[in-house]
């Protein structure tokens, strides 16, 4: 018997990393192929692996029956494989089974206790609960050699979205293979234009796509993870903002600006070019470090990439009772001169979201003017994040605090520097700088 299945390189990616991660998520836009990706890798599997154990899930049973085991009675050959609707198991001619299940509740998945797994698969894994999924990671054993892997398929958005972002997104760029605590994770993106036969058959999928609401469109049409309800900086997107790195050349301006409390450093490098162009191009963001380590792991990290001015908030200069020096004496004393910027948050945000409106530029391309390299991964993960507070509409709400520290700290860069000084700076550079000092009460 030949069974040919024509599959898209994402479905193919997708089905040839169960040897190389341990988790792996397919994820993004609506209709790319996803589902029917995880039924071919599944099949391809059992096949592949004689009397392996696999478990696919769907959060509930209906949909578990209208999507998953409808698709995949359609799509197994019925010559080698055989399902039975009461015990909701799949089994192949060579011994390898798979279990279609659901978790309606946290305590469903006790229902899993004692069984094990090869591969377990959660389609739309953000209607899922970390917790289910922690859980059911545990079920991952075995005493075969099969390769083990949790595979997940999914749209952005729904009650597991944070989580989901924030294991998969967030870890670095997708497509590559992440070590996080000695577990490989990889993120596969996947766009609606690669199914080729949906885009045949039903060329006004995407129009109606279009027509959703903005923050469903980027979800399920741009398969965008950083747009969620109430984001302060709707102007986000990661295509525009994110770049890759690149050697900084000498001549640019270059500033550090941070954040500090033992509860985080966030510290940012940006560097400007000489079009007004804004890179913020290394990161620390470490919690946990008294002063003199802070001022210690900036220097070290810097080495003679020395910086014009340190940035840091006005708080920074409050006397301390135990010392009767500022926070600000103290890197001082450690070998880092700061700089006081604004607190005035407001007017911060504002600079800040004028930084990141994309605009037209030199040469006629749409960008915004500060733009983030991509190894600066906290502050990829957090500033999307952002929402508008909701006692103030024009300001940033901290109701996830760990969310606000990068953000804070480049809000202090873009009030302490305002945008297109450039001129201005040529003309008088010396009283542009007293004029900072001035208006910062320095
Ligand atoms: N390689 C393929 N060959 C033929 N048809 C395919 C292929 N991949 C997907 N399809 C078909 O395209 C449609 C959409 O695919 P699928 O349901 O897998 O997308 P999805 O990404 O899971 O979508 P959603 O986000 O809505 O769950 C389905 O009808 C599916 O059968
Ligand atoms: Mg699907």
């Amino acid at each position: 018997m030949k069974t040919e299945i024509l599959l898209y390189p994402k479905q193919k990616q997708f089905i040839d990393s169960t040897e190389k991660a341990d988790e792996v998520l397919y994820g993004g836009a609506a209709g790319g192929g996803k589902s029917y990706g995880q039924l071919c890798d599944a099949l391809i599997y059992a096949v592949n692996y004689p009397k392996s154990r696999q478990l696919i899930l769907r959060r509930t049973l209906p949909e578990l029956e209208k999507s998953l085991i409808r698709v995949s009675l359609g799509l197994f050959p019925k010559e080698i494989y055989k399902y039975s609707e009461s015990r909701h198991t799949g089994e192949f001619v060579n011994g390898s089974i798979i279990d279609f299940g659901y978790c309606d509740s946290e305590t469903d998945v006790y229902r899993y206790q004692s069984a094990e797994y090869d591969v377990i698969r959660f389609d739309e894994l953000t209607h899922f609960t970390e917790q289910m999924y922690l859980y059911l990671m545990s079920r991952l054993r075995g005493t075969s050699d099969f390769p083990r892997a949790m595979k997940s398929s999914t749209n952005p958005g729904g009650i597991g979205h944070s989580w989901v972002k924030g294991r998969f997104i967030d870890i670095g760029e997708p497509g590559k293979i992440h070590e996080i605590k000695g577990c490989k994770r990889l993120f596969i993106p996947a766009t609606v234009f690669e199914n080729k036969a949906l885009m045949r058959n039903d060329p006004d999928y995407v129009k109606r796509l279009k027509n959703l609401s903005e923050k469903d469109r980027r979800q399920l049409l741009d398969g965008d993870w950083d747009t969620n309800e109430g984001q302060y900086f709707s102007e986000w997107r990661r295509e525009l903002h994110v770049c890759e790195p690149f050697v900084i050349p000498k001549d640019w301006r270059r500033y550090f600006a941070m954040d500090y409390g033992l509860d985080m450093l966030a510290g940012y490098w940006i560097a400007v070019d000489p079009f007004e162009n804004a890179y913020v191009y290394r990161e620390i963001y470490q919690s946990g470090l008294i002063i003199s380590e802070a001022a210690k792991a900036i220097l070290e990290l810097q080495g003679n990439d020395v910086p014009e001015i340190y940035i840091a908030p006005p708080d920074m200069w409050n006397r301390r009772q135990d010392t009767g020096k500022s926070v600000a004496e103290l890197f001082l004393d450690f070998g880092i001169p700061l700089f006081k910027a604004s607190n005035d948050r407001v007017q911060g945000w504002y600079c800040l979201k004028e930084w990141l409106h994309p605009r037209t530029d030199e040469f006629g391309e749409k960008k915004p003017k500060l733009r983030i390299f991509a190894n600066c991964t906290e502050v990829i993960r957090t500033l999307p994040s952002l929402v508008f507070d909701s006692r103030n509409p024009n300001d940033v709400g901290d109701r996830v605090h760990e969310y606000t520290h990068a953000a804070d700290a480049l809000r202090y860069w873009a009030s302490a520097r305002p945008m297109f000084s450039k001129a201005a700076e040529e003309e008088d550079e010396f009283e542009n700088e007293m004029e900072n000092f001035l208006i910062y009460g320095i």
